[in-house]
């Protein structure tokens, strides 16, 4: 069963809009761990439109399960991973003029960039995730550059019309078998829903899920802890074994 990273970046989002001190993602990220989260994990943009370095540095003393950095690869948040040292980085491209996250790494063009990143943080014992579409040329540079783990876009899926979703869900189901054949761990994430999620749940070398927007969207209605609890049911428990013919796919 693949495990649960909670994103509570949204948290962050409602507190800046009002520049003041609620809600705290560092009190709510206990209530994410109550409802079963198995990590939390926090964008800290350079930017910092949600999350500050404040967040990450009570967040690194009072997570107890993982605590996963998504950072851009630059020198600056090099030096703040390294001063914080979060269980895991997970490399994100970033745009300033995005709404959210919108693509994968291109790790194919920053190999040296990247290969130098990668290098620092393992120096200080921080495992690296890239998070990058599933693209057989971007997971083996991934390995090339010397990552641990991909971290795979599910936005795609995610956003497919109805008839392309069994399509884009075999690349998933294809990208984490490639994945691990390079000696790679597999997360995946963006977009899922509690609608969505369960034939992701169901594929085969994803260890986990990283899941915002939908968990804290539903904790308006049901509350933090519940919103997670109903989400690890899901993953847990994924319905309907045939979905999008994914048995089809499996590796197992
Ligand atoms: N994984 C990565 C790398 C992300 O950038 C995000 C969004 O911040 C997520 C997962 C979570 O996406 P969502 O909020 O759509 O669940």
């Amino acid at each position: 069963m693949a495990s649960l990273g909670v994103n509570i970046d949204h948290i962050a989002n409602v507190r800046q809009a009002r520049q003041t001190v609620e809600p705290d993602p560092v009190t709510m990220a206990l209530l994410a761990e109550l409802g079963g989260a198995d990590g939390i994990t926090i964008h800290l943009r350079e930017d910092r439109r949600h999350i500050q370095e404040r967040d990450l540095r009570l967040l690194r003393e009072t997570v107890r399960t993982r605590l996963n950095l998504e950072m851009a690869a630059t020198k600056e948040m090099l030096s703040i991973a390294l001063k914080y040292h979060p269980d895991m980085v997970t490399l994100v491209p970033e745009r300033r003029e995005e709404v959210t996250t919108e693509g994968g790494l291109d790790v194919v063009s920053q190999q040296s960039e990247l290969k130098t990143i990668i290098q620092n943080l393992h120096s200080e014992s921080i495992p690296v995730s890239l998070f990058v579409d599933p693209i057989s040329t971007q997971l083996e540079t991934s390995s090339h550059v010397g990552a641990d783990w991909v971290e795979l876009h599910t936005g795609a899926y995610a956003e497919a019309a109805f008839g392309s979703q069994k399509y884009q869900l075999s690349r998933l189901v294809e990208a984490s078998f490639r994945s691990k054949n390079l000696g790679l761990r597999v997360n995946a994430g963006h977009g899922l829903t509690y609608q969505n999620v369960e034939a992701v749940a169901r594929i085969d070398g994803i260890e986990e899920l990283n899941i915002g927007h939908t968990i804290i969207a539903r904790s308006l209605a049901v509350g933090l802890k519940e919103a997670v609890h109903e989400m690890k049911e899901l993953i847990k428990n994924p319905r309907n074994e045939e979905c999008f013919g994914l048995s089809k796919f499996s590796i197992a």
